[in-house]
């Protein structure tokens, strides 16, 4: 039993190794004074939890018989039992009125923490989180100004840590964004292909510490802006035009390599036209037929991406996104992004930044079978954060409200900065 009694923020791995069942343990429990309570999320643990009192045992010698009991109470004697509780007293000065007559009052349903957990429309579980990691060269982890609590891992060892961290609360899927020196980036992006970067030597190393690919998802973004001297996500012609087809050339052949390392999904991120096609065709021909693609679907031009740019030193080095990112202003056009995106095979659709785009998961939701992913991207973390530290947010709570307004808007997974620590409030909750 002691296996199954959950101390705060331990790991789901645990509880199922633990061999916990919930018939089991409702069968048992009575006899040790507790109640097993399935915690509300999709998180697979129990906890014990003490009830008040248990009834008084019954001498065996004293039983009677059903027919004895029920003719007492047809005689008029029933047995005694607790009285009515008095009501509560509202305080003095309370108006007195007559009762609202109202044929339906909502708050009923929501007047006790069982009724609302009986009612819970969404829930958010550790196994709808994507953890974005970034990495870089070094072999110690640095801090990033922009986002408190997040590092640039070293990739050896740092790196190796956090995706652990991330395991032991359930948080089974990583994508990797690289720091690239500058002495490798060049106007066309070609480091972004080398079998031996950064990112494909992450994910050797993944693979080879974490082999079971059932726990453990690895995902990579698929773009040139980390790799670009010019800080943009395709090849950038002398007139300042990010060249499209030239661009997807190039992403095919960083998802190729990508895959070749042993990637699970690739997330083309840039918002080239054609690219999901093309990555899909590069993906077949090199017989990578069980990679994944997640598409950047609706991914806006963002004010909300500035601490991530800094995160990565990837700033444009002049002018902006908006000729390929799409116009916050625009949401029909998402479902042109969706069509495509669907007709040229992408697995998971994505729309990024997430809690500004609430109404735009909502539109995917409502029209594509497939699974929605919905980034909350580094300005949405780092305004929580610095919500927090001032002392004006609760942060734990806006967290979880912001993570759960998110599923509710219609999103199956999160790319959240908020994994490990919202995992680890989650596994910890009650009723
Ligand atoms: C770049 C990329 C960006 C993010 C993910 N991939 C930044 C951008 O488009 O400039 C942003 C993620 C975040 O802000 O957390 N391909």
């Amino acid at each position: 039993m002691a296996g199954v009694t959950m101390a705060a923020g331990c790991g789901v791995s645990q509880a199922l190794s633990a061999g916990a069942s919930h018939e089991g343990l409702r069968r048992i429990a009575p006899a040790f004074g507790t109640v097993v309570v399935p915690i509300p999320s999709r998180c697979k643990v129990s906890r014990r939890v003490k009830v008040e009192a248990i009834a008084e045992p019954i001498a065996k010698s004293t039983v009677r018989t059903i027919e004895e009991c029920e003719a007492d109470v047809v005689a008029g004697n029933a047995p005694a039992a607790p009285p009515v509780p008095a009501k509560p007293k509202a305080p003095e000065g309370t108006p007195r009125i007559s009762p609202l007559v109202m044929p339906a009052r909502p708050r009923r349903n929501r007047r006790s923490a069982a009724l609302r957990a009986a009612f819970q429309e969404t829930t958010v579980s550790p196994a709808n989180f994507i953890l974005p990691l970034f990495v870089h060269e070094g072999e110690q982890n640095a801090p990033i100004g922009a986002m408190p609590g997040c590092q640039r891992l070293g990739w050896r060892h740092g790196l190796i840590d956090e995706v652990y961290k991330a395991r032991d609360v359930g948080v089974n899927n990583v994508v990797l964004f690289p720091k690239v020196p500058d002495a490798l980036k060049s106007s066309t992006g070609d480091e972004a292909y080398n079998p031996d970067g950064l990112v494909p030597r992450c994910i050797r190393l993944l693979k080879d510490k974490f082999p079971d690919l059932v726990s453990q998802v690895i995902y990579t973004d698929v773009a040139l802006d980390p790799y670009s001297s010019d800080g943009h996500d395709g090849i950038v012609r002398e007139d300042g035009v990010i060249m499209n087809d030239e661009t997807v050339h190039q992403l095919c052949k960083q998802a190729v390599a990508q895959a070749q390392a042993g990637a699970d999904v690739v997330s083309p991120s840039d918002m080239m036209d054609g690219r999901v096609g093309a990555i899909r065709n590069a993906l077949d021909l090199a017989g990578y037929h069980d990679v994944s693609i997640m598409a950047y679907t609706a991914k806006y031009a963002s004010a909300f991406y500035g601490p991530f740019r800094e995160a990565l030193d990837s700033n444009p080095r002049f002018g902006d996104k908006k000729t390929y990112q799409m116009n916050p202003a625009n949401y029909r056009e998402a479902l042109i992004e969706t069509r495509l995106d669907e007709a040229e095979g992408a697995d998971i659709l994505m729309v990024k930044p997430a809690m500004p785009y609430l109404d735009v998961i909502r539109l995917l939701r409502d029209n594509t079978a497939l699974p929605i992913s919905a980034y909350q991207v580094s300005g949405e973390y780092s305004m929580i954060k610095a919500a927090a530290a001032a002392g004006m947010l609760d942060e734990k709570k806006a967290v979880l409200e912001s993570l759960l307004s998110i599923r509710r808007a219609g999103a199956d997974v999160i790319l959240t900065y908020f994994a490990i620590p919202a995992a680890q409030w989650l596994c910890a909750e009650r009723i």
